[in-house]
């Protein structure tokens, strides 16, 4: 007897489908009984929704529901109160930490993810042996109802963002709609920054096999979406950590000298670009544009190739993408105070070159050069950018 039960447990591994809320008090009660209506009954399910403290009575309401709930053998609903809201994937985080299924389903609350997929879903993870299934707006047979065609072109960029910029291969990277195993995800450590969940996981983990499965996306009836300027500025910055995540994989350089090396060709490359803004603003303002007298222009392009030199050097060179305005300002005004020293250092130089050694005057602007963007290198990557001199 004992032993059939396990067998069975083990052919219909347990399933959890996580549900974050977030003021769905409309929507949520109905969610839930749809999707116990269209699980298949052999299936056992752990459904988990996630509420954020909704104002609107959203965690109330489902604990008042699930106290006068007949329980099910197989079939467990909970949830889990958090104090805040504190974003989409998060709360899916937070989901999953509790979840005791092999496959996790993660949906919305609001009835655009179609309950009746759910079972394609976990068929397919079964029938193609893959690790997660994405249920796709964007393959043969997907769609979109009722989204008005500001947000179809949003979504559209997005996606091309994801797929282009972090090389993903899934044509819905951007759906919320998914299962997984929960192997698959073992050892991720996830930011969970903002809605895009699914794209970490696709990120972090690229040796997963994903199949894709088309549903038609339903605008919600009731309630309004919880996306707003701070979810798009909330995309871009975990596109932007999700990139260097893969940089700093593939260079794991650990020689010192090396590293320094590189640093140092990135400074002077940056220097270059500097001189070529510097030179074509200055023309530009004289010349073709707004004719301004020949030293304006010539200022207004040196201010111009400063900054860019310092907002390259500071993302790029020196990998700082801390924005804080003050410390941004100060890093600022060292950069331009080491620019000031390093054409004090260069004039100091290219003078004591030609008067004292009698060089050539273009060899030693030359070395001039040299010598105050490597004295500007190392006060920068000292003193600015607060980084050892070899690490
Ligand atoms: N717990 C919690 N905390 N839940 C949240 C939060 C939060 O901070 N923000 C949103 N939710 C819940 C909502 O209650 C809803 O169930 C689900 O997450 C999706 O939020 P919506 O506000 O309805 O998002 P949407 O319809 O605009 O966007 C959907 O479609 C996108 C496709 O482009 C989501 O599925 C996105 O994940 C998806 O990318
Ligand atoms: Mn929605």
């Amino acid at each position: 007897m004992k032993v059939a039960i396990l067998e069975q447990i083990n052919k219909n591994a347990q399933i959890s489908i996580i549900i974050p809320t977030y003021n769905e008090s409309q929507n949520i009660l109905s969610v839930l009984k749809s999707v116990t209506e269209y699980i298949p009954k052999k299936i056992s399910t752990q459904t988990i929704v996630v509420d954020d403290n909704s104002p609107d009575g959203t965690g109330k309401l489902v604990e008042d529901y699930l106290k006068n709930l007949k329980k099910v053998a197989g079939n467990t609903i909970k949830i889990i109160n958090r104090t805040a809201k504190t974003g989409l994937s998060s709360a899916i985080l937070s989901g999953i930490k509790q979840a005791t299924g092999d496959i996790i389903v993660v949906m919305d609350s609001d009835f655009s993810h179609p309950p009746q997929i759910i079972p394609k879903m976990i068929e397919a993870i079964k029938k193609y042996q893959c690790d997660v299934v994405v249920a796709s707006r964007y393959i043969h047979g997907g769609n979109i109802q009722g989204w008005p065609t500001k947000r179809k072109f949003i979504s559209k960029i997005a996606t091309l963002i994801a797929k282009k910029g972090l090389d993903v291969k899934v044509n819905d990277p951007m759906s919320g709609f998914f299962a997984f195993k929960k192997n698959a995800i073992k050892g991720i450590s996830f930011d969970a920054i903002g809605y895009k969940f699914l794209l970490e996981i696709l990120v972090k983990n690229r040796k997963i096999n994903v199949k894709e499965i088309p549903y038609t996306f339903q605008e919600r009836k009731f309630g309004a979406s919880k996306l707003d300027y701070k979810t798009v500025t909330d995309y871009l910055r975990s596109v932007w950590k999700l990139y260097r995540f893969g940089q700093t994989k593939e260079t794991n350089e650990k020689r010192s000298s090396v590293k320094f090396i590189s640093k140092a060709a990135r400074f002077y490359t940056v220097g270059a670009s500097g001189f070529a803004i510097n030179y074509l603003v200055s023309l530009f303002l004289s010349d073709g544009f707004l004719e301004l007298w020949y030293l304006h222009a010539n200022a207004f392009g040196i201010i111009f190739s400063i900054t860019t030199n310092f907002l390259l050097n500071k993302t790029w060179t020196f990998n700082d993408r801390d924005f804080n305005k003050t410390k941004t300002l100060k890093q600022f005004g060292k950069f331009v105070l080491f620019s000031s020293i390093g054409a004090l250092i260069q004039l100091g130089v290219v003078f004591t070159l030609v008067d004292n050694y009698s060089l050539s005057y273009p060899l030693s602007l030359s070395l001039a050069v040299l010598t105050a963007a490597f004295g500007n290198f190392i006060l920068n990557k000292k003193l600015t950018f607060k980084e050892k001199l070899l690490e």
